[in-house]
């Protein structure tokens, strides 16, 4: 695990911009797609320097890495509808070839089975963007979740559901997701952690000094053999 430590969240934008950029000039590229807060500098990054630098992803093939269930594609809280505003969107990237789970799906076990096997069949994922909870959630895969887990529907804990409370009427929340597994997520071939900011911070210490436990699932990435962490001064704050 390779870890980076940054002075400022628009210095951890600009370096993971860079770990994508490199694998974009090498040719076609499977990304993995966080969404949330964590990876929205990054993406104004990468928005920026395909405006500035003509930084293309005509031949990105994208997956994002969890949904909410019982949403639709198009609800506004949807991560499908979330990676557009915030990412997709603005670049010229085909959406055609922008790939999220179904979360309206009337048999989400099927459903999860066929985007874990879409990945494979796309030749699996070359650079996976990750956030972190402060739980130490990967994904949707809360702590207790397998370390060799594929995609699947989970229950959302009451932790991720009350910090994704402001984005949901109340008592609108989902209560489940589809999410890439911890099995998924360690086959990607190269990993991209980045973290912000203090809340992150004990998650962070886990992850990294803390022991492989399906209690901190983002710690499964200390048995990847290319993760990199890319860290706000904040969130590195509880490194020892
Ligand atoms: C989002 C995802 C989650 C987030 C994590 C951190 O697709 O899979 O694991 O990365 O909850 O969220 P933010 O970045 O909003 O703090």
């Amino acid at each position: 695990m390779q870890i980076i430590l940054c002075d400022s969240p628009e210095q951890v934008g600009a370096r993971a911009a860079d770990v994508v950029e490199a694998r974009l000039r090498q040719g076609p590229t499977v990304l993995g797609l966080a969404t949330g807060s964590s990876p929205a500098g990054t993406y104004r990054e990468l928005i920026r320097r395909h405006r500035e630098e003509s930084l293309s992803f005509s031949q990105v093939t994208a997956f994002t890495l969890d949904e909410y269930a019982g949403l639709k594609p198009d609800h506004e809280q949807s991560y499908h509808s979330t990676i557009r505003r915030e990412f997709v969107d603005h670049i010229d990237l085909p959406l055609g070839q922008l790939h999220t789970p179904r979360g309206d799906a009337a048999d989400l076990v099927a459903e999860a089975d066929w985007y874990d096997a879409a990945i494979v069949s796309a030749g699996g994922i070359d650079i996976q963007i990750l956030g972190i909870g402060a739980n130490g959630h990967i994904g949707f895969n809360e702590p207790t979740s397998s370390l060799a887990s594929r995609t699947r529907v989970k229950t959302l804990s009451g932790v991720t559901r009350a910090d994704n409370a402001g984005f949901f009427p109340e008592g609108e929340v989902p209560r489940l997701c589809l999410t890439q597994g911890l099995g998924t997520i360690r086959d990607a071939k190269q990993a991209v952690l980045v973290a912000l900011g203090e809340n992150k911070a004990a998650a962070v210490r886990s992850m990294v000094e803390g022991p492989v436990s399906a209690y901190c699932p983002a710690s499964v990435l200390q048995l990847h053999r290319r993760a990199v962490v890319i860290l706000d001064p904040e969130a590195a704050s509880k490194l020892t």
